[in-house]
């Protein structure tokens, strides 16, 4: 199954809530996802049994990788039971979770359990006035570390952490997150900032290129590029010339890797997205609930993506791309 760029669907982005215990100020501001915000209701989310027959669908079109996000996924409940259905599924291979790593450390044996193969943990900094700046809620640093070192400890290690930098905000703790992970041997990636959604307030002037990360980085401990593990990869590789582990760099607003975008994604209403800054979504819930069989729900999901032509970010400098975009925190990231 290809789009209209050659490209395979080979993963499958799976948004369990909108709901986030965090308020970063790159992707939920408190001042638009404050009381007032409406999320969605537990009606409309996506059943385990419905987000269990989309994966299953979608691995017979040639989805290898599923992976679930949120808002913050633990936050939804009994989360082990979906992982457990979906690992029985035929030609999935790889289950991954990306959280925010507060709620894991009591989490991560019972995850690995049901059938988790891989966790992604979204720290900025490592003390905790940098973190609260970026996390908004004052959340601790230890407790992301007690996540994260409980998910190696049950068998997750290495574990990737994403740290999203924000130049002036915490470009400063870029060195020490390195030191502290590469030690560890933890795979850091570095996410330049981007203009998801409509509500950060991006500009251009915050983002941090990973060109001068990696200067940065390699100024110190020298670097060295490392082949991707798989095609369409998002993170650029690199390893610690003596030896210490690797890092990555995602570097969607400077070095854009639409060519090889193999993701679709869905909401947690069911609403799948072809492209991170999707403006609409297609609506798969209603197919779910109105007696269609996996036949008609797999030639939908085939039709969308025959026809798939995103390539945001390749097109981001064109005035063309201007618009209302999907908000992170539903879509999953
Ligand atoms: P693996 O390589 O399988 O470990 O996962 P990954 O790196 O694709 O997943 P992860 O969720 O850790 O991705 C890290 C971050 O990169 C995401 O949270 C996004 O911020 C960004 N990202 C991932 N996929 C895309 C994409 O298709 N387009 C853009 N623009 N950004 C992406
Ligand atoms: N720019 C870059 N990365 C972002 N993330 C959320 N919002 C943004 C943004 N505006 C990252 C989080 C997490 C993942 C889900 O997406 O830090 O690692
Ligand atoms: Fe929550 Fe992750 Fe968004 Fe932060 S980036 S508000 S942790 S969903
Ligand atoms: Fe894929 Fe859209 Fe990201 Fe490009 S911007 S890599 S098409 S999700």
């Amino acid at each position: 199954m290809v789009d209209r760029y050659q490209r395979v669907l080979r993963d499958l982005r799976i948004s369990v809530t909108d709901r986030c215990n965090f308020r970063c100020r790159y992707c939920m501001p408190q001042e638009v996802f404050g009381p007032g915000f409406q999320f969605l209701e537990r009606a409309e989310l996506l059943s385990f049994e419905e987000i269990a027959r989309l994966a299953s669908v979608s691995a017979g079109l040639g989805v290898r990788k599923l992976r679930l996000t949120g808002g913050e996924p633990l936050l939804r409940r009994d989360l082990d039971r979906l992982i457990a259905m979906l690992a029985s599924i035929e030609g999935i291979d790889d289950i991954a979770l990306t959280t925010n790593g507060s709620l894991l450390a009591a989490r991560a044996e019972s995850l690995v359990a049901a059938g988790l193969s891989r966790v992604t943990v979204s720290l900025d900094a490592l003390d905790d006035a940098t973190f609260a700046q970026m996390n908004g809620v004052g959340a601790s640093v230890d407790r992301v570390l007690a996540g994260i070192d409980a998910a190696a400890a049950a068998g997750l290690a290495p574990v990737k952490v994403n740290m999203v930098v924000k130049r002036g905000v915490n470009d400063d703790a870029v060195l020490d997150m390195a030191s502290y992970f590469r030690e560890r041997g933890h795979v850091l990636r570095f996410i330049e900032y981007m203009d998801v959604g409509n509500t950060n307030q991006w500009h251009t002037d915050e983002v941090v290129s990973a060109a001068d990360l990696r200067s940065l980085i390699g100024a110190r401990w020298p670097l060295e590029p490392l082949a991707p593990l798989y095609p369409g990869e998002v993170a650029r590789r690199w390893r610690y010339a003596d030896g210490s582990g690797e890092v990555g760099f995602i570097a969607s607003v400077t070095e854009p890797f639409c060519g090889g975008c193999t993701r679709a994604r869905v909401s947690a209403d069911g609403q799948l997205y072809t492209c991170l800054f999707g403006a609409h979504g297609h609506d798969l819930r209603s197919l779910l609930r109105d007696g269609s069989d996996d036949s008609a729900v797999s030639s939908a999901l085939a039709r969308i993506w025959g026809l798939r032509e995103d390539r945001y970010s390749e097109l981001r400098a064109a005035a063309s791309v201007a618009g209302p975009k999907v908000e992170m925190s539903y879509i999953g990231g």
